[in-house]
């Protein structure tokens, strides 16, 4: 691949399902010019409740399948496969690799003033304590609280964002944190953006919200920057994007419009124990 090649190329975004396509609204949000290969391994989600060799197996597989779409670089968008798989995985690939986890750590390090930090993800990504590594890793002297808040996946999936049951499983995983003076809170986890609003009028203005979408897209442009790889191909309103996913593509699509820009028109199914 030349230069001009390199720079055309598309960013591979991958997820265990729909819950990337947070992340990848960001990307089509702030990085407008790129083009965008997405898969959502929505066969095999979720990934929250699986062993870190499985999640490892599953990334490794699709970034086979990315690397067949030549993209220049890749998110994990999923919080649960870049705490266990991307230190491994980022070891076995050329392609520059990055998840969400770095970007949200550091944000709430620059949110934080009492020093202590409250994190939810799925059970594996808090079982992982790989938030509360990094965190600790730059400053020792924070604290990190964390909670595993299955519940949160499906209720947004089915739908159920705005639903009044959803007040109550927020309260029961939240409650713990309001006794304690955590000023920073990572959603760590690609669903939990989608009930920001709820969990604000939850804990209310005292708590920040951080969001490791957002510092993920900063992430990757600045990536692009220093590689000399962003495209500057400005003819185009925006970049051109394509979904791929393990099964029912049908209800990726509908999910998709729901909480993107514009409607998507095609998804294409693959079988990813092919890669
Ligand atoms: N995408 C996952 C994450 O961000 C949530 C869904 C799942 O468990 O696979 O951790």
């Amino acid at each position: 691949m030349n230069r001009e090649e390199r720079k055309s190329a598309p960013i591979g975004v991958f997820d265990s399902g729909v819950g990337g396509l947070t992340v990848a609204r960001e990307i089509m949000r702030h990085l407008p010019n790129e083009n965008i290969v997405y898969f959502g391994d929505t066969a095999r989600v979720p990934y929250g409740s699986k062993s870190k060799d499985n999640i490892i197996r599953f990334s490794r597989q699709i970034i086979r399948f990315l690397e067949t779409k030549e993209v220049k670089a890749i998110v994990i968008a999923c919080n649960t496969a870049s705490a266990l798989a991307l230190e491994v995985v980022r070891e076995e690939v050329e392609i520059p690799i990055i998840g969400v986890v770095e970007p949200g750590a550091r944000a709430a390090l620059e949110a934080t003033k009492t020093k202590k930090i409250g994190v939810i993800g799925t059970e594996a990504t808090i079982r992982s304590a790989m938030y509360e590594k990094i965190i600790q890793g730059i400053d020792p002297e924070v604290t990190v609280m964390g909670k595993a808040c299955p519940l949160f996946v499906p209720l947004v999936e089915e739908g159920f964002a705005k639903h009044t049951v959803t007040e109550e499983i927020i309260d029961f995983y939240l409650a713990s944190f309001l006794k304690t003076d955590i000023d920073a809170l990572i959603l760590g986890c690609t669903h939990y953006p989608l009930l920001r609003s709820r969990i604000r009028a939850y804990v209310g203005e005292r708590i920040a919200l951080v969001n490791p979408a957002y510092e993920t897209a900063m992430d990757l442009r600045n990536l692009l920057q220093v590689h000399d790889m962003e495209n500057t191909d400005t003819n185009q309103e925006h970049g051109m994007y394509s979904f791929y996913v393990s099964d029912a593509a049908d209800k990726f699509k509908q999910f998709a419009n729901s909480i993107l820009p514009f409607d998507i028109e095609t998804t294409k199914q693959i079988n990813i124990e092919e890669y």
